[in-house]
């Protein structure tokens, strides 16, 4: 751990004296303010590990200011000293968040003990956030240009409301990202968040997939089955790809919006649901409605709240962000701790324009962290990278001299696992975007060496 920084908040010459030197001689930074106002300003001119504050300042209390530093952006843990200590202010001291509360005079050892224990647990907190955010699970939206700080806003305001949400923007924009979000910040996050992709379902599927099926009610159906709006029930209904969905779907879906009431295929009886509905496209759906491939009035049912995601050239400021938190992931995925951009090679990032926007950038990250030779990246590897990325380009499938089934087994090899990893490793979903037989996909995967043969062939 580098250098903690410790903040003494104590008007008494002594005991600031005192413990400014008791500390500085443990190893920690020491900065010292005799009252509240110099507290406050040192609290926001720099990120404290911890402070120590006495109750009964010459401009204020230590109490009032601990209630203050625990709403602002720059907290830190706090342990409150007093010499004529009331219960009373010790309870209420706990109840704003102080770790501790130590009776003057100070006895050092105590002090320091609790002292370390303070910073001991906060590095284990920063700790368990940092691995969590480097292995993925916090998937938030990240970046700070107005744009992105401009949409957080917009997320925040969709959450609170239930009228349908449409996500429209390029391709690995974040759309899906943004669901996810608007429905975990909404009052509907305890229920589930169920997902369509209706590019992905077979035209005469799509409709058992929504509202579910009656045993029997055609070939295949031998149970009766939930569809995702009755799963989805109290929560939110994430339909993606929505401008692919095919014309006699779209009207059943528009009059199921209507009624709130749905009915399973070759079932009897209707069923009241109450789920939100959050549609992402990356097609141009008014364009969709003048050409007649989409329903004027379901889109305007399901554009109520519009959510444009920006293009990741749009806002180059977020680049260097993202990249590092890819980076981050990366490194512990392929065991590679070292590796870090150069200067020149995270320009080159800022320079390219990014067709396929975060998730390109994110699949570019992962191919440098696998490729790269050195801990250092060059603009070289990048740009390396980025050529071995950038298909369709069909060029450089021929190398002369090797035979045509090794350079078809490439191309084969790339093409699915650009696929797989669009689809998070997903089979179903990998087999479907490509019309290939399941058990096809998992033979050639494998032969391939796209998979460990003794895998356990269990899907998502
Ligand atoms: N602002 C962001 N911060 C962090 N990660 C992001 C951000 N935007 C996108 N990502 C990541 O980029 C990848 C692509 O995002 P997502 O799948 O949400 O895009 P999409 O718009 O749905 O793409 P597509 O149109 O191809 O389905 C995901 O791994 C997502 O976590
Ligand atoms: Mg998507």
């Amino acid at each position: 751990m580098t250098t903690a920084q410790i903040l003494i908040v104590d008007d008494e010459a002594a005991i600031q004296a005192t413990l400014k030197k008791t500390l500085s001689l443990e190893g920690y930074q020491v900065d010292v303010a005799g009252g509240v106002s110099l507290a406050k300003k040192r609290l926001e001119s720099r990120q404290y590990d911890l402070a120590l504050l006495d109750v009964s300042l010459p401009d204020g209390n230590g109490i009032e200011l601990l209630e203050e530093l625990r709403k602002s952006p720059n907290s830190c843990p706090v342990i409150m000293m007093s010499g004529h200590g009331s219960i009373d202010t010790a309870v209420r001291a706990t109840q704003l968040g102080a770790l501790d509360f130590l009776e003057k005079p100070l006895n050092t050892d105590r002090l320091l003990l609790v002292i370390s224990n303070a910073l001991r647990l906060q590095q284990a907190e920063d700790e368990t956030r940092e691995l969590r955010r480097a292995a993925g699970y916090f998937d938030e939206l990240l970046g700070d240009s107005p744009p992105m700080v401009a949409l957080r806003e917009q997320v925040l305001r969709a959450s609170g409301a239930s009228a349908s949400v449409l996500i429209g923007g390029e391709r690995g924009t974040g759309k899906e990202l943004v669901a996810r979000a608007i429905h975990r910040a909404s009052p509907r996050a305890k229920a589930p968040m169920e997902k369509l992709n209706c590019a992905a379902v077979p035209k005469d599927l799509i409709e058992s997939e929504l509202f579910g099926h009656e045993a029997g009610a055609f070939t295949g159906a031998t149970k009766r089955r939930k569809g995702r709006f009755e799963r989805a029930h109290g929560g939110t209904l994430f339909l993606d790809e929505v401008g692919e969905m095919p014309m006699e779907m779209q009207t059943k879906l528009l009059r199921v919006l209507q009624e709130k009431e749905i009915e399973r295929v070759g079932g009897h009886e209707t069923q009241k649901v109450d789920v939100r509905v959050v549609a992402a496209t990356n097609r141009d759906l008014l364009a969709a409605c003048q050409q007649g491939s989409f329903r004027p009035d379901l889109y305007d049912r399901l554009n109520v709240l519009p959510i444009a995601l920006p293009p990741l050239r749009a806002r180059r400021e977020d680049i260097a962000e993202l990249a590092e938190h890819f980076l981050k992931r990366a490194r512990i995925e392929n065991g590679r701790p070292n590796i870090e951009f150069s200067g020149e090679a995270m320009a080159a990032l800022q320079r390219h324009s990014f067709p396929g926007n975060v998730r390109e950038l994110q699949n570019l990250i992962e191919r440098l962290v696998i490729l790269g030779i050195n801990d250092a990246l060059s603009a070289d590897d990048v740009q390396q990278a980025l050529g071995l990325g950038s298909s369709p380009a069909l060029q450089g499938l021929y190398r002369p001299g090797v035979p045509f089934r090794i350079l078809v087994e490439d191309a084969e090899r790339t093409i699915l696992g650009e696929c797989l990893s669009h689809h998070g490793g997903k089979m179903t979903d990998t087999a479907r975007a490509l019309g290939l037989e399941r058990s096809h996909l998992y033979k050639k995967t494998r032969a391939l060496g796209l998979r460990e043969p003794a895998k356990n062939d269990s899907d998502n």
